[in-house]
């Protein structure tokens, strides 16, 4: 990280997946520094490849000069990190897991890994140790308590959400999230943080779902119980809402791109945290989830799609 340009925030970003390269792709186009971690090395190039096949097409469609395109490229930096958390460690006086990465230098570490809070939590708590006490912690969670991952931290008041969509490079929503302990100053850091990378932040406070999952992830539900009664099949679903609501991707077509299982966990967050039956996931999402048909990523969901 010796080489990274003054001024320029660095962003370590864990999860390389979907989300995860997305927001190191629009980082690296603001011109910030990122390190990308995941739990090996298959993950961490396959997330590298898109982002540079992304910095390519930036550069075909004018959004990025070449000269830009090389900087941003300089200025990624990846490494391997593995979740589990040795028990009682503190970090201090223990030699980095990561010897190539000088953490000291991080500014911002943002999570997208599973939708789980026992992974999301384990992935600060192994980091903590490394990072400074002024970094600011975001999780892209879209549905788990803010104020509750905060907690699991050392610096609550300097815990956020950053909740990004999909696909990153393209959508200009970043919801920012205060959890309860979240500082005032953290929260304008970070809606800095989103702007710079061209996106439109909007604070919304920690509720499950934030505004966006629990205004979606309802009509999406709705949709596959429209798909199981027989209502109309899947194109019919989805055209009704394309043609009828200008909704630019149909419910269905729209939970094959963000994940079937994503869908069922978001449904379950709702329906446990609410305790509210309106919230229960449509027992043929949870069917289509148990079959591994996960939508784009696995190649089936409601349609199929030829595998990268
Ligand atoms: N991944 C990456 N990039 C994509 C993409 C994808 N799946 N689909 C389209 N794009 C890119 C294209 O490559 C193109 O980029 P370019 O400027 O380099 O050519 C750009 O998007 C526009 O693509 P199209 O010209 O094909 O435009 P469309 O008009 O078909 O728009 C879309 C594509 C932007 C995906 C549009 O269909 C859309 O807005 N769909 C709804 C997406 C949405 O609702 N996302 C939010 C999901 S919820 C979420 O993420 C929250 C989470 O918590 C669940």
């Amino acid at each position: 990280m010796e080489n990274h340009e003054l001024n320029q925030p660095t962003v370590g970003i864990v999860g390389a997946g979907q989300m995860g390269h997305g927001i190191a792709h629009v980082m690296l186009r603001a011109a910030h520094n990122v390190v990308l971690l995941d739990t090996s090395q298959a993950l961490v190039d396959a997330g590298a490849k898109r982002i540079l096949k992304g910095l390519a097409r930036d550069v075909e469609k004018e959004r990025l000069t070449e000269e830009q395109r090389q900087h941003a490229v300089a200025r990624l930096k990846t490494a391997i990190m593995s979740t589990s958390h040795p028990a009682n460690s503190t970090g201090s006086g223990r030699s980095s897991p990561f010897p190539n990465l000088d953490f000291s230098a991080l500014d911002f570490i943002i999570e997208a890994v599973t939708e789980r809070f026992e992974v999301k939590a384990s992935v600060f708590q192994v980091l903590e140790p490394y990072c400074p006490a002024e970094a600011i912690f975001a999780s892209n969670t879209s549905s788990i308590s803010i104020t509750k991952l905060a907690a699991a931290t050392k610096r609550p008041t300097k815990f956020v959400g950053l909740h990004f969509f999909n696909p990153v490079p393209v959508m200009k929503l970043v919801e920012v999230v205060p959890g309860l302990q979240t500082a005032p100053e953290t929260v304008d850091k970070a809606i800095a943080l989103a702007a710079s990378a061209g996106k439109t932040p909007v604070k919304v406070n920690d509720f499950p779902g934030f505004v966006s999952n629990r205004v979606l992830m309802p009509m999406i539900n709705e949709a596959v119980f429209c798909l199981m009664e027989g209502v109309a099949d899947a194109a019919g679903v989805d055209n009704v809402m394309k043609l009828g609501m200008n909704h630019p991707m149909g419910p269905l077509e729209l939970a094959d791109l963000i994940g079937l299982d994503v869908c069922r966990d978001i449904m379950l967050v709702l329906y446990e945290s609410f305790r509210d039956s309106k919230y229960r996931p449509c027992p043929l999402l949870e069917k289509m989830v148990a079959a591994g048909w996960l939508g784009c990523k696995t190649g089936r969901g409601f349609y199929t799609y030829p595998r990268e």
